[in-house]
Parts: C-alpha cells; sequence; structure tokens
C-alpha cells in the first residue's frame, strides 16, 4: 500500500516531537477538525475523550507524548528529565485501563531512555533527540505493521467476499490503514470488490462515524447496520467473514475488544463463519493469563442515556451499565492474525517472547 486512504495521517507529530497533531474523531464523520496537542493535560483529556482512539494509535501517542514532555525542557539535568518522564509516563499509561498498547508505548520510551542515558555526562539535547526519534520509529513501525497484518488476513480472504467489522479498527485506530481495515483496503487496491458490514457500534458510534466515513471515503463499498442486525445478516447468509481488532490479547488468547464483539463471535460460531481478530504483536499482553484479569473501562452513563438523542429518551436517573469492551473467549476466535504471525486455537502466548 503506498498511498493513505484518507490523504492523511491520523497521527503527525514534528522531527523533535514539540506537538501532536490528530484529527478530532468525536467530531467525525460530520466534521474534518485537526487539533495540536503540545502538553500531555491535553493529550490525557484527548484520550480520556476518545478525540484520539483505537489500541495501536494509543500506542503511538502515548510515546509521542512521553517525547513531547521533555520537548520544551531547557537547562535540565538528568534527575529533573528522569522525573519528568516519570510524571509523564504515570499520567499518560494510566489515562485508559483496557488498551495494553498505551501503557506498551510508554514502557518502550522509557526503556529507550534507561538504554541510553545515566547521569553520568547527560546531553540534554541528546536525550531530546534520541527520544524524538524513537517516537517516530513507533510510527513507522505501525505503519508496517498494519501493512504486515493486511498482506497476512487478504491470504485468508476471497474476492467478493462479504465482510462484517465491528467499532473503528482502521486508519483512524493506528497510524494508517488500520488493522481489521488494512486488508480491506489492500484488497480493494487488488481489485477484490469486498462488501462490507459497518456495525454502528452503540454506544459510541465508532462503526457507524468513523469506520463508515473512512471506508467511504477510500470508496470501499460499505453498508451501515444496527448491532442487533448481525444475526439476522448471519442467516440471511451474507457475511463470509468477520474481521476486527483488539484492545488487549491475554496469553491464552482470550481477546478485549469494543463492547459487542463477543456476540458477534458467538453467532459466528452458531452460523460457522470465520471470526478473526487482527492486531499488532504489541497487543499480545503475555503477562495477563487470560480474559477475565482484563480490566474492562466503565464510561460515563451519558453516552448511553443522552449523547446521541435529541431529547432523552430513557428516564432520567435510570440505573445504566456501560463497559466500553468485552471478552471474546479464546475458542470462539478462528484465528488472530497479527504482523507476524497466524495463530490458531488452542492459543499460547508464553511470558518469553520467541
Ligand atoms: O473505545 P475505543 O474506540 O478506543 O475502542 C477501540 C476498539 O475497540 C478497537 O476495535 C481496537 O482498539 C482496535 S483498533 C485497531
Amino acid at each position: 500500500m503506498n498511498r493513505t486512504p484518507l490523504g492523511f495521517d491520523s497521527i503527525e507529530f514534528p522531527p523533535d516531537c514539540s506537538w501532536i497533531k490528530i484529527i478530532d474523531q468525536t467530531l467525525l464523520s460530520v466534521k474534518e477538525e485537526f487539533l495540536i496537542i503540545d502538553n500531555i493535560y491535553t493529550l490525557v483529556d484527548a484520550i480520556t475523550k476518545l478525540k484520539v482512539r483505537g489500541a495501536p494509535a494509543l500506542g503511538v501517542v502515548s510515546a509521542a507524548g512521553i517525547a513531547m514532555s521533555i520537548s520544551g525542557s531547557n537547562g535540565c539535568g538528568f534527575n529533573e528529565i528522569n522525573s519528568i518522564i516519570e510524571n509523564a509516563a504515570n499520567i499518560i499509561s494510566n489515562a485508559r485501563p483496557t488498551a495494553i498498547n498505551l501503557k506498551w508505548g510508554v514502557e518502550r520510551m522509557i526503556c529507550c531512555f534507561k538504554k541510553n542515558f545515566s547521569p553520568a555526562a547527560f546531553n540534554l539535547s541528546d536525550c531530546k533527540l534520541t527520544l524524538a526519534k524513537e517516537a517516530h520509529i513507533i510510527k513507522e513501525e505501525d505503519i508496517k505493521m498494519s501493512i504486515n497484518i493486511g498482506e497476512r488476513a487478504l491470504s485468508l480472504l476471497k474476492p467478493g467476499y462479504r465482510l462484517l467489522t465491528h467499532c473503528n479498527a482502521g486508519h483512524l485506530a493506528t497510524a494508517r490503514y488500520g488493522t481489521a481495515l488494512a486488508p480491506i483496503y489492500l484488497g480493494n487496491e487488488k481489485g477484490y470488490s469486498f462488501k462490507i458490514f459497518a456495525t454502528e457500534t452503540r454506544p459510541l458510534m465508532q462503526g457507524a462515524r468513523l469506520t463508515a466515513y473512512e471506508l467511504k471515503k477510500a470508496g470501499v463499498d460499505v453498508t451501515l447496520i444496527c448491532d442487533n442486525m448481525v444475526s439476522e445478516l448471519m442467516r440471511r447468509g451474507v457475511v463470509d467473514a468477520v474481521l476486527t481488532g483488539c484492545d488487549r490479547i491475554a496469553a491464552n488468547g482470550d481477546v478485549a475488544n469494543k463492547i459487542g464483539t463477543s456476540s458477534i463471535a458467538i453467532l459466528s460460531k452458531h452460523y460457522n463463519i470465520p471470526f478473526y481478530i487482527l492486531g499488532p504483536e504489541s497487543t499480545i499482553d503475555r503477562y495477563t493469563d487470560d480474559g477475565d484479569k482484563i480490566i474492562i473501562e466503565e464510561r460515563d452513563g451519558f453516552e448511553v442515556t443522552d449523547m446521541w438523542f435529541s431529547k432523552r429518551v430513557a428516564p432520567i436517573d435510570v440505573n445504566v451499565f456501560n463497559p466500553a469492551f468485552d471478552i471474546t473467549k479464546s475458542e470462539l476466535i478462528t484465528a488472530i492474525i497479527t504482523d507476524k504471525s497466524i495463530y490458531h486455537y488452542p492459543y499460547y502466548f508464553s511470558s518469553v517472547e520467541k
């Protein structure tokens, strides 16, 4: 793939990482507005409000955020820089709990700092440059990762396939192309003529607002459905495979992804439709044994009762349960496709990386 499907990168930052530019995803699909972020507090606000979201994209902005945190420091020694980085790392990695990539990006930057710098003969400009370079490398790796995932996944798909996807695991959720949407963009370039069903993805409508927007803009045949229409589509035999992203993969292959993913996996099993999870190796959490140990973010009930309605329909003060993610049990997943491999059940991601 040699172009950006939307004509712009979803995340940009200059060589010195003094700012991070994102498209404000909360305003899509109606308005394309870009935001320039120049401090970690605005970054954390953007992450918690989902102005920037999607597991791999969170990995890239968290890394750039660490580099940004020291970019304006002048005359500081090793200890001061160390504490600025520690503070930023703590604030950024706790912005959202479920996607492991957020912590992954931060940890990779801390490793880079620790490997290259010590109190003896510390050089601040060198340090700023090294961390900024590392953030750019992470972004470039993320783009390559999407291409690798796309190529691997495409080998499992046939021209003309009708594919269902949930939430947004596309260009907007990564540095470029996406995970679940990468084979779709790649197939589109090769004339595969895929037909895509995108679920709305209640309550935050990532499917309607983001997936439908980006696929349509890239000229892909996309049809929007409500979340509760999946079973009927499958019964009618018009879904050949399901592709979704992931926020965290436990060591046994259980997957945390956008709320609603596990229902689609259960339906896929019932109708004998391949259910594929796509994500970078960095989404594998080798230290968490199974999905029950993954923390699921719970968000404000306002997102369910009010956010998308011009007039509220639910009773005032009704109790609301609003988990942002769910766990899909590993036995429901036909394959986990990463940038390095295609894994099949039973999954076993050892804590010792091969
Ligand atoms: O709450 P969100 O919008 O950040 O949730 C995103 C998802 O669940 C995606 O499917 C996942 O992060 C994979 S993105 C390539």
